[in-house]
């Protein structure tokens, strides 16, 4: 694993990389083109066994400007899985925060690369605090939209994209034929990796958030960009701070993932096969 990254490089066209990137892919797999990509976050892992075969599994240090995974629990993987359709999908199990200080190009390299694979449905996934309190931890919820407040945008120079539907009205109401129990709620990306204060998850409901995280919506503005269309799920493996009364602990959040994988794994997998 090099530390060194082509993306740091402040003169490189991240396009360009993204673009290499695909075509590591495609030698690595044997896979000329990609349908649909999804990246797995806690808890969603499992689905990348349920959705098809695994025909190829690649470290994502092979590909250009993929980083290092900076997190236990994290997969720094690739994998191109046959579904039954016969579409391919490309798993991401190598997700670079932004809290992790690389900067934003690093952050959507994941994206940028599997649209330049030919994907052109993205599907986000993460855990995630909740706001509405009758959101028990371990329940899947669709993300309608997005509220950005870490101040950066994966965008550069004066480039103006419509963030209208950015999470695809025709997905939520796809994932919703599958299971019609399915709620959804405004995502919040903070910066983190500190979990919220209770006043800010206050101010994140305030200005209408239901659901708190660190990743997802630079990555979704990133993929609409890159003109795919997304579905954003959350698992919620908490409720944020200050809604629920005890400390939040990342090994509570590795928990509940690990108690929901199944169901929600599960669900993804039958949402996949709707696509
Ligand atoms: N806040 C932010 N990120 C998270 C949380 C949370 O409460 N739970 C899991 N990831």
């Amino acid at each position: 694993m090099h530390d060194a990254n082509p993306l740091d490089d402040p003169t490189a066209d991240p396009f360009a990389i993204a673009a290499e990137a695909a075509a590591r892919i495609a030698e690595l797999t044997g896979v000329e083109r990609h349908d649909v990509a999804l990246t797995l976050g806690s808890g969603w892992g499992a689905a990348a066994e349920l959705i098809g075969e695994t025909t190829h599994t690649i470290a994502a240090s092979e590909v250009p400007g993929f980083s290092k995974p900076a997190l236990e629990g994290h997969v720094g993987t690739l994998r191109s899985v046959l579904l039954p359709s016969g579409k391919r999908a490309l798993v991401i199990g190598a997700r670079t925060h932004y809290y992790e200080g690389h900067g934003v190009r690093r952050v959507v390299h994941s994206v940028r690369s599997a649209a330049a694979t030919g994907a052109t449905t993205m599907i986000l996934t993460n855990g995630a605090g909740g706001i509405k309190p009758h959101w028990k931890p371990g329940t899947p919820v669709l993300i309608s939209d997005h509220i950005n407040l870490t101040g950066d945008s994966p965008l550069e120079g004066a480039t103006f994209i419509d963030l209208t539907d950015l999470y695809s009205a025709r997905l939520r109401d796809l994932a919703r034929t599958i299971d019609p129990s399915l709620d959804e709620g405004v995502y919040c990306q903070f910066r983190g990796p500190h979990y919220e204060t209770p006043a800010e998850v206050q101010m994140a409901k305030v200005i209408g958030g239901h659901i708190v995280g660190m990743s997802t919506a630079l990555e979704a503005i990133a993929a609409r960009q890159a003109g795919m269309e997304v579905l954003g799920m959350s698992l919620i493996t908490n409720l944020a701070a200050g809604i629920q009364l005890t400390p939040l602990s990342h090994e509570e959040v590795l928990e509940a993932g690990r108690n929901a994988e199944p169901v929600i794994s599960r669900l993804l997998a039958q949402i996949v096969a709707a696509l």
